[in-house]
């Protein structure tokens, strides 16, 4: 740490803020100050300022205040880490390498290989790009201007066209490309026959841009009744560059925007077209999650970019539990959720085709706070305002139930105020809001909620698999510090183990049932039914690594979101600014 610590003395050292800032945005020296419109928020009159000889900048409208690097942060919409590289960069000063990267072998020819797959990609777009605006790009240009998108729009987003299954492999190949790369760089496949072919052969292309502007991946849609048997979009599939879960289409664009003018509204929704339809009616700021479920990764993405966050997804996929989950994962990373909601089951491609943008950013002003919408769909799913009695009493433990495990999401603020609402809703009392949610135990979390059961989440698997393999005395598993934990038996088998920890004692299997008296049937069999054969060993070495890395992960986020939380309250606190580089720098070298 402590060289760490120096090193970025140094990197400030050489990178005056006034020069840096200045190289962003255009600043005027009025007396010992430098100042400008703040880019972090929309202002006619100047209120931010930066200051040469203490190093800072401070907005007196919005309150962003920090150092060089903070700024470079948050105008970069990168982390810590990425920033002082950039900073690095600017005044050639080497990168140290991390622990990690030190003790990493491959680390550099990991490195290159990561450039040349960025290589491929480019030359790939380049050529579906060219395609697209040449004779055999007729027939994509038609239906790409047929759903009404203009050529700007196409150019945007660089839309290209692949033309046939093997032209692409031959360009490649043509422009010197090793073929094992292409294919791990996912831009080509190679069939069971052995032969090499375009992965989105006959497709429409939509390229999928890296938050630094650089090409990762491509969507395909298909054009012709026959490829949309085989799907109507096809992506690349994941890569080393590329995990469709873990990225959202257009954070590329959604960054310059931000970088432009202060961002308004930052839109997820499902796909493609309705980020691209949405750009054309002047919503700029919509990603994609790509029809996938939305994970902590895309959360980070996302809190980059803002700190609140519109979801809008199609009638149907809204309210389900996959998504609901992803929804709690947002709100878990620190952002404030709003869910839209599309009549007649349109996605906002539809809806803005039908009724224009003035119609949309009507939709946007109405989002429902995360907790309402958790009520709404309560309210869907359970009628306790039946006019039958039966009806109405089989409904309202379950309807009660799920409003306690939705109550227990929040922090006690907003209890307070939706337990009100509850109350007078259901007709149990406050008290008895009041006590269940101080229950410490899970009984309550139950699949009650339509929304909100504990479908296991990444961490919640890890924190098993991590408890058995130490339960069980595997001689890899080892960890420092015990994990937080949501229920009630991991966190008494986390103590178990961590009691023997101290003591220098193995644990013993058969305590399980003793410290663990009440889990459930799965519950169990997490900790048990885990294959610890020998054939199975190096396997769980890696997964057991794995599992380690997505435990510290979350801990370091929830530990980054409660300084950001201070930071809020007291923006210039230097001791917190640092903590929070030291934090983020962690999260970004794990
Ligand atoms: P939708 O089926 O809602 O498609 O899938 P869409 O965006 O409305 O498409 P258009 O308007 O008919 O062209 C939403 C997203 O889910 C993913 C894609 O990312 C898509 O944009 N998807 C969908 C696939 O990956 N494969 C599919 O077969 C379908
Ligand atoms: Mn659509």
């Amino acid at each position: 740490m402590a060289d760490y610590k120096s090193f970025i003395q140094q990197v400030k050292q050489a990178n005056d803020i006034v020069d840096v800032i200045g190289s962003y945005i255009e600043l005027r020296q009025r007396g010992s100050n430098y100042q400008a419109r703040c880019p972090f928020h929309g202002e006619k009159t100047p209120s931010f300022n930066v200051n040469r000889s203490m190093q800072i900048f401070k907005c007196f409208g919005c309150g962003e205040s920090g150092d060089v690097i903070t700024f470079v942060e948050k105008f970069e919409s990168c982390s810590t880490w990425e920033a002082v590289e950039i900073l690095a960069r600017r005044a050639n000063i080497p990168m140290p390498e991390t622990p990690q990267q030190r003790e990493d072998k491959q680390f550099s020819q990991r490195k290159k290989q990561r450039e040349l797959h960025l290589e491929i990609c480019r030359e790939t777009a380049v050529f579906y790009f060219k395609n697209y605006r040449s004779a055999v790009g007729a027939k994509a240009r038609s239906y790409f201007e047929g759903r009404g998108f203009s050529v700007d729009t196409a150019k945007k987003f660089g839309i290209g066209y692949s033309p046939d299954s093997y032209s692409l492999p031959q360009h490649l190949k043509s422009l010197g490309f090793d073929e094992e790369e292409c294919i791990k760089a996912g831009v080509i496949q190679r069939t069971s026959k052995g032969k090499v072919i375009d992965a989105l052969g006959r497709r429409l292309i939509v390229p999928i841009f890296n938050m630094q502007g650089k090409v990762i991946a491509f969507g395909g849609r298909a054009l012709d009744e026959q490829d949309l048997n085989y799907g109507k979009y096809k992506n690349t599939s994941d890569t080393p560059l590329f995990t469709k879960k873990n990225n959202l289409f257009n954070l590329n664009i959604a960054k310059e925007q931000k970088q432009q003018s202060a961002l308004k509204h930052l839109v997820v929704v499902e796909g493609y077209m309705d980020v691209i339809a949405m750009y054309q009616a002047g919503f700029k700021t919509a990603v994609a999650s790509m029809g996938t479920s939305l994970t902590v990764e895309q959360a980070r993405w996302l809190s980059r970019l803002s700190d609140t966050v519109y979801i809008c997804y199609d009638g149907d996929a809204a309210g389900q539990k996959a998504t609901v989950r992803g929804l709690d994962i947002l709100d878990e990373a620190g952002l404030e959720v709003k869910v839209m909601s599309i009549p007649n089951n349109q996605d906002p491609d539809e809806y803005i085709k039908a009724h224009g943008s003035d119609a949309f950013l009507k939709l946007i002003e109405q989002a429902m706070p995360l907790p309402d919408y958790k009520i709404q769909l309560l309210d869907k799913a359970f009628d306790i305002a039946s006019p039958d009695p039966t009806v109405r009493n089989n409904a309202m433990p379950k309807y009660v139930k799920g409003a306690i495990t939705m109550l227990k999401q929040l922090d006690e603020t907003r209890q307070r105020q939706y337990i009100t609402v509850l109350s007078a809703k259901t007709g149990y009392s406050q008290d008895y809001f009041l006590r269940k949610i101080a229950e410490k135990s899970t009984d309550t979390q139950t699949d009650e909620l339509p929304s909100t059961g504990i479908a296991s989440s990444p961490e919640t698997k890890a924190k098993f698999f991590v408890a058995s393999c130490l339960l069980h005395s595997q001689d890899y598993a080892s960890l420092d510090e015990k994990p937080r934990c949501d229920t009630l038996f991991l966190s008494n088998l986390y103590n178990y183990l961590f009691e023997c920890k101290l003591k220098g004692e193995k644990p013993l299997v058969d305590m399980l049932y003793t410290v663990c008296p009440n889990g459930t049937a799965d519950e169990y069999s997490q900790i048990i039914n885990v294959d610890f054969s020998p054939k199975r060993y190096q396997k769980n070495v890696q997964y057991f690594e794995e599992c380690k890395r997505v435990i510290l992960v979350e801990e370091l986020q929830k530990q980054k979101n409660q300084i950001l939380a201070q930071i809020k309250k007291d923006p210039t606190n230097a001791e917190l600014l640092q903590k929070l580089a030291e934090i983020s720098a962690k999260i970004t070298s794990i």
